[in-house]
Order: structure tokens, then C-alpha cells, then sequence
């Protein structure tokens, strides 16, 4: 196993909160300036689950990861967590239950990547609680699972695409927070490393978390969603189990592709195969 390479973490990584965490969005009308991209969007994240959002580009999948984390503020309607509206939530609290993994981050010029990670602790602390020994192992734990403590003291702008995506995942890791919203967390990333941050997801949701990705590509995203949301001009087209919105028509309906579905091999879950049009002679 090489240095880079992602290390599962065996016990659990503590949540700092066990109590319930429900997402959801209620009427969500939200965009920017004079653009409105997303219109009336109710959606609920199923609690526990790993949700995954698909659908084409520009069709407001990062701005409903940014407005769940209260980066954009709505035009009407509202986010709400447990039931609260998420404007109500302080900062300190919020940043302790909701992380979010951007799509594209840039770090502060010459930033290493074990300073940036440990960034993530920010929420954590205040004027009674300083930097101490929990802090220091949760940016361990972050840098090991995503194979990235070989990394640590080297600045993150001259990290490879792959080494600082993983270093931005470690980050959004050390937050340690019960919902995690990562947006296309595999950018970026060789099959290997993209198959590894997919279980990751995996087992975090299995010791509690709600994790909420987007991501392109669909056969990745039929075998590790438990809840998919398909998502097209700002409007959520279909939501519900991989083997119910994976279908022919769908894939037509929500990207105008021609696909037949099969039965992944490994999974049973559908796979999707475009159709080609004939080779020329
Ligand atoms: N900061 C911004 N200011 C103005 N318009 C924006 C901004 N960010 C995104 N948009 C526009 O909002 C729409 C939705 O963008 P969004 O980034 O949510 O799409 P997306 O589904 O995440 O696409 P992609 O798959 O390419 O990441 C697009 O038309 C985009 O041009
Ligand atoms: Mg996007």
C-alpha cells in the first residue's frame, strides 16, 4: 500500500453531535443577482442516507449544495435543519453540523496542506476551548483516511489535482460534522482513488452521518447512493432508490442520452450503457 493510498479508518470517527440531523429544503427559490436557478424546490434528505445528486451541467447542483449550507441566501422559501429554519442556527453551531466540500476551492497562497486541514477544527474552538489533543487527532485521522499524511507539510499549491482534492476532502473530514454535503468530492481523482473516496462515503454513512455528494458519473453514482436525486434546469426531475431512477427513460429525461440499463454484475444495481451510434464502415 502505497503512501497516497486511502486508509479506511477501522473505528468509528466520532460525530460530535449524536442527536437527529434532518436536512431539507421547503420552496427553495435561490440563484444569483438577476439569475434564478433554483425554483420551489422541496427536497428532504433522508437522515443517515448517502444522497446523490445528479443531473447536467449548470443545472443548479452547486448552488442547492451552497444554499443547504447557508452559503447562498435564498430569494423565498427556506432551508431547514430539524425543523429550524437554518438562518436561525448560529455560525459556530451550523459549521459543526453541516461541512461542505466546494467544487472548487483555492487555498491561501503557500498554506501547507496539515494547516489547511486544520482549518476544519475552526468550529471547534472558541476563547475556553483552544487547540488541544481532540483537534490534533482529527486532522491525524483526516490526513490518514484520505492517504494524504505524506502530504502534510508540503504547501497545497504545489499539490497535484488528485493530492489536493484529497487534502480539501481532509479538511472538509476534520469538521467531523454529522451532515457532510461534498460536491463532485471525485474530480480530479484515478479510479482508484475515486472507488476509495466513494467507500469512505460509504462507511461514514454506515457509522451514522448523512452524506449528500454530486456527482457525474451515474454508474458510480447507482452503485453507492442509497437516495438519488436527479436534478435538470434547477428542478428536481425524479428522487428515490438507485433501482427505481435508474431507467432508460430517465437518463433520456434528465440528460437526452440513449442508454439501455443492465444489471451490474457486482451489484445487481442498473448499470447504464449509452447506445452507440454504428461504427462507420
Ligand atoms: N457565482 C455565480 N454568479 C452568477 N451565476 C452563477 C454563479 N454560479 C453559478 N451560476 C450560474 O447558475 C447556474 C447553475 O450553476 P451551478 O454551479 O449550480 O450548476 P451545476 O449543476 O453545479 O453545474 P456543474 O455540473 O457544471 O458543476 C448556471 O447557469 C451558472 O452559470
Ligand atoms: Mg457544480
Amino acid at each position: 500500500m502505497s503512501a497516497e493510498t486511502i486508509k479506511l479508518p477501522e473505528t468509528p470517527m466520532p460525530s460530535t453531535q449524536a442527536e437527529s440531523h434532518r436536512l431539507a429544503a421547503a420552496g427553495l427559490t435561490a440563484g444569483y443577482d438577476a439569475r434564478t436557478v433554483l425554483r420551489e424546490l422541496d427536497l428532504q434528505i433522508p437522515e443517515g442516507s448517502f444522497t446523490v445528486i445528479m443531473g447536467p451541467n449548470a443545472c443548479g447542483k452547486s448552488t442547492l449544495l451552497r444554499s443547504l449550507a447557508r452559503l447562498i441566501k435564498p430569494a423565498s422559501g427556506e432551508v431547514l435543519l430539524d425543523g429550524a429554519a437554518i438562518t436561525s442556527i448560529p455560525t459556530k453551531q451550523l459549521a459543526r453540523t453541516i461541512g461542505l466540500l466546494p467544487q472548487s476551492s483555492v487555498a491561501p497562497e503557500g498554506i501547507t496542506a496539515a494547516d489547511l486541514v486544520s482549518r476544519g477544527r475552526h468550529p471547534h474552538q472558541s476563547l475556553l476551548k483552544r487547540w488541544g489533543r481532540e483537534d490534533e487527532a482529527a486532522v491525524r485521522e483526516a490526513l490518514e483516511v484520505t492517504g494524504t499524511s505524506a502530504l502534510a507539510t508540503r504547501p497545497v499549491d504545489e499539490l497535484s489535482g488528485g493530492q489536493r482534492q484529497r487534502v480539501w476532502i481532509a479538511m472538509a473530514l476534520a469538521q467531523q460534522t454529522p451532515i457532510l454535503l461534498l460536491d463532485e468530492p471525485t474530480t480530479y481523482l484515478d479510479i482508484a482513488h475515486q472507488i476509495e473516496v466513494l467507500q469512505l462515503c460509504t462507511q461514514l454513512q454506515a457509522q451514522g452521518r448523512t452524506l449528500v455528494a454530486v456527482l457525474h458519473d451515474l454508474n458510480q453514482a447507482l452503485r453507492y447512493a442509497t437516495h438519488l436525486v436527479a436534478m435538470r434546469d434547477g428542478e428536481i426531475i425524479a428522487q428515490g432508490a438507485p433501482e427505481q431512477i435508474g431507467t432508460p427513460e430517465l437518463v433520456q429525461e434528465v440528460f437526452g442520452v440513449a442508454a439501455r440499463i443492465i444489471e451490474d454484475p457486482e451489484t445487481g444495481r442498473p448499470l447504464v450503457i449509452p447506445k452507440a451510434p454504428p461504427l462507420p464502415e
